[in-house]
């Protein structure tokens, strides 16, 4: 069984699919590994590192060469894997909502596409979770980048200049990404509040000791769908959060939106009348950017300024902890096809729940059941 590591296409992606650490892991299991020759680069993991760890450590083509498995942060062009057996599984985020003539030409090529973001929000698969733990490192970068566009401090101190004010951080959607901020927020000594559709978030804001700002009286308030994300909001839902956002927002230094629902447009939650009711200096960054946004005129990668206000967003938050994002999506992948390791076959062989969930094409075919809906 080969497995193979390319290095990553994508303009800004500076993770690898692969450590020296899962490397090890998977030979240990009765793999090859087989890296693209600078592959670890933009994570700072030297080629001698994979090889030290046991891989081979070759051109890509090389690399793909008979290849069963080949992993990737973002899917590969299916083109660049010619020389893989046929069926070859490859593991991945597809984005396969937005990308659906990749997923196409993955099974157009015979490929098994396993798309990392479906995996299903279930206890065991919690380790394998890779939309968790790059929200995880996104939640906290939002802040950081945050504090660093913000031309004042984040904590109280009281000096004998006199009193700097702690900043106000207000965190729109409480998932992952939104719990991750709350915290990191509060670590800097902020005063700290949040909102989300799902009521359910309530007691998480007050257990990080921030205060939960939520619409209260109106129907579906729940908010609630399956695997636990959120629903798309009725109209009067809609509403009334504007309005209690459009109160709450004028008083706030920093916004950090995060709010996604799956297979749809990010949704709008800032407007750019609310962005004028902002002091000047204030900012505001925007982690759905590259979903289309929550913010009203937010740009990928670039810092616009809008009535005074700063406004933030990566294309690719996680990606710029390269170092640690790789490090955790890397676990993450081999625990994935671990758990399924099929010590006689050599080789992972997946079961009904989470095969089906995450299996984009096989056969020639796309057959994921979300993409067909
Ligand atoms: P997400 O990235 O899909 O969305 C981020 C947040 O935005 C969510 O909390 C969502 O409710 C909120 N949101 C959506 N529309 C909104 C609106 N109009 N206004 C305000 N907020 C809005 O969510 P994420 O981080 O993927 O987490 C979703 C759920 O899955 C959570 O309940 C989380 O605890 C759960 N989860 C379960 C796992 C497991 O059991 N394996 C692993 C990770 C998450």
């Amino acid at each position: 069984m080969r497995i193979a590591v390319l290095k990553e296409r994508a303009a800004g992606e500076h993770r690898v699919a692969a450590t020296p650490e899962t490397v090890k892991k998977f030979i240990a299991l009765g793999a090859m590994v087989a890296i693209e020759q600078g592959a670890g680069d933009g994570a700072s993991i030297t080629d001698a590192a994979y090889r030290d760890a046991g891989a081979e450590v070759t051109t890509g083509p090389l690399a793909v060469e008979g290849a069963e498995i080949v992993l990737g942060v973002q899917a590969p062009d299916p083109l660049s894997l010619a020389g893989a057996r046929p069926g070859a599984w490859v593991a991945a985020t597809f984005d396969p909502f937005a990308a659906r003539e990749r997923v196409e030409a993955f099974a157009k090529g015979g490929f098994e596409a396993l798309a990392m973001e479906f995996m299903p929000r279930i206890t065991r698969a919690q380790s394998m979770d890779v939309l968790s733990s790059q929200s995880n490192l996104a939640g906290y970068k939002a802040v950081i980048a945050s504090a660093d566009a913000y031309g004042r401090a984040f904590p109280m101190m009281m000096t004998a200049a006199g009193t700097v004010q702690a900043a106000r951080v207000f965190v729109m959607g409480v998932g992952v990404a939104g719990l991750q901020a709350i915290a990191t927020a509060k670590r800097l000594g902020a005063q700290v509040s949040a909102t989300d559709v799902r009521s359910a978030t309530r007691e998480q804001i007050q257990s990080l000791g921030a205060k939960p700002i939520f619409v209260e009286n109106v129907a579906g308030i729940e908010g609630e769908g399956s695997g636990g994300y959120a629903t798309e909001m009725s109209e009067e839902y809609q509403a009334a959060q504007a309005e209690l956002v459009s109160s709450h927002i004028a008083k706030q230094d920093i916004v950090i939106t995060t709010a996604l629902i799956p297979g749809r447009a990010a949704p709008l939650l800032v407007s750019d009348a609310q962005i004028a009711s902002m002091k000047p200096g204030s900012v505001i960054f925007d982690l759905a950017v590259a979903q289309g946004g929550n913010v009203e005129g937010s740009v990928a990668d670039e810092s616009v300024v809008r009535h005074g206000v700063t406004v933030i967003g990566y294309s690719n938050t996680a990606g710029r902890l390269a170092a640690d994002a790789s490090a955790l999506f890397a676990r993450n992948l081999y625990n994935f096809l671990s758990a399924f390791w099929d010590a006689e076959q050599g080789r992972p062989v997946l079961d009904e729940e989470i095969g089906d969930a995450v299996r984009l094409t096989r056969g020639g075919r796309v057959v994921n059941a979300r993409l067909m809906e």
